[in-house]
């Protein structure tokens, strides 16, 4: 079965009914003696007259739902992929296994980013005028993220801890659709899955293209009406993809839904955590994650770990219980970006995750420990140390601190960026 939501004034003869059609204007329409909700095309009806046609366009409706594999098809609509088999919880351990090493998959993580960067800045200025965007081009971007995602997760995750100040918006984008990918990945989606949750992620903030930058970059406290108007965006975001070419339903939710939280404190909607799609809920916490660790004009980035203890802390309340566990395992105790103090007193940057043990991360060491910044540092792996030397013998992780302290931008010290 393939359900499409399509424009009404797209109906044909030849199209087949996917669900009941009612007249939603009273005393307008085709039946102005009946009045609203008045049965005119019931479920599983092919349309085959001129007359069912007129109609339809006259009944006052925007869309309608047609079953493409029963009948015509037409350009544009949204596509329903059905109800979501969601596994109702997800793996106890996130899957271990990389088809990549972590430095090949890296280098070309990084292309895959930057290329999804720019197409979400031409969406969204497109978006901004008016002007139509093509959704296969960013169908086929998420497709090509989740690919690097399913080879080998740690590579994309870790270039999130990349910042654009500048391309704020772009990047956030990316970042959220692939902090959300890793969730779902943890999950234990399939790659066909993820590709359309990188749909939902990268378009999660394309209503903020109708918002005016003077609002959206305020740097001081925002008014009501301001705050009204950024609160929207979740519902401008719907409206835009309603306009596109085969937007996959659950991408809808995501950008819909975004704002929402578990406990119906959310906006634009106040939806209960069990009205929420679970998809939606991964965005929901990837989208917190990156606009806390993100710095903006009126605010510095958090460190990784205090981020991930602010998502803790909202557990149950604003996020969904499992999704956070699952976030929590996949990005590790201390992400890539930590700056970490590790047991001999040295200081350093966490640069590589490992997947099979969360507190042993490959650290690049930046201060000595006596406190004195190394001429260039040099990288240790805390697990391949564990298991040459034995727990005694071995570095490990003491602690995180804030790299703000010690004057480091731990941008400088990733070895992802090229
Ligand atoms: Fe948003
Ligand atoms: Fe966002």
């Amino acid at each position: 079965m393939a359900k499409k939501k399509i424009s009404i004034d797209k109906i044909e003869v030849g199209m087949f009914i996917e669900a009941d059609v009612r007249d939603a204007v009273k005393g307008k329409g085709a039946t102005p003696s009946y009045g609203k909700n008045v049965l005119l095309l019931g479920k599983g009806t092919l349309v085959t007259s001129q007359n069912q046609v007129r109609r339809l366009k006259e009944a006052g409706l925007n869309e309608v739902t047609i079953d493409t594999s029963k009948g015509k098809d037409s350009a544009g609509g949204r596509v329903e992929q059905g109800p979501v088999k969601m596994k109702e919880k997800p793996k106890a351990k996130p899957p271990g296994g990389r088809k990549t090493f972590f430095r090949d998959e890296v280098q070309v993580a990084r292309k895959i980013r930057g290329a999804s960067v720019k197409i979400v800045k031409d969406f969204m200025g497109n978006a901004a005028q008016g002007a139509s965007i093509d959704g296969e081009k960013v169908a086929l971007a998420s497709k090509t993220l989740a690919g690097s995602v399913f080879r080998n997760v740690d590579a994309l995750l870790s270039l999130t801890a990349l910042k654009d100040y500048s391309e704020h918006t772009y990047t956030h984008s990316v970042n959220v659709c692939c902090l959300t990918l890793a969730i779902a990945y943890a999950w234990g989606v399939t790659e066909e899955e993820a590709g359309i949750i990188g749909v939902g992620g990268l378009l999660h903030d394309i209503g903020k293209s109708k918002i005016p930058l003077s609002v959206l970059d305020k740097p001081g406290p925002l008014t009501d009406d301001e705050r009204k108007v950024i609160m929207s965006h979740p519902l401008f975001g719907e409206e835009i993809l309603k306009s596109m070419d085969n937007v996959p339903e659950e991408a809808f939710y995501i950008t819909g839904q975004h704002h929402e939280q578990v406990s119906g404190k959310g906006y634009p909607r106040g939806m209960s955590g069990a009205d929420m799609h679970p998809w939606a809920k991964m965005a929901a916490v990837a989208d917190v994650y990156d606009a806390l660790t993100s710095a903006r004009p009126y605010k510095p980035g958090l460190p990784p770990h205090v981020a991930l203890r602010v998502i803790f802390d909202g557990k149950g309340i604003d996020f969904d219980e499992a999704v956070v566990d699952t976030f929590i395992k996949q990005l590790g105790i201390y992400p890539v970006g930590s700056f970490v103090k590790l047991n001999t007193e040295e200081m350093g940057v966490v640069m590589e995750v490992n997947p099979d043990d969360a507190m042993r991360p490959k650290v690049g060491v930046i201060f000595t420990q006596y406190g004195k910044r190394r001429p260039s540092p040099f990288v240790v792996d805390l697990y391949k140390e564990y298991k040459d030397r034995g727990e005694e013998n071995a570095r490990s992780i003491a602690g995180a601190d804030d790299p703000r302290n010690f004057k480091i931008n731990v941008e400088d010290h990733l070895d992802v960026s090229g």
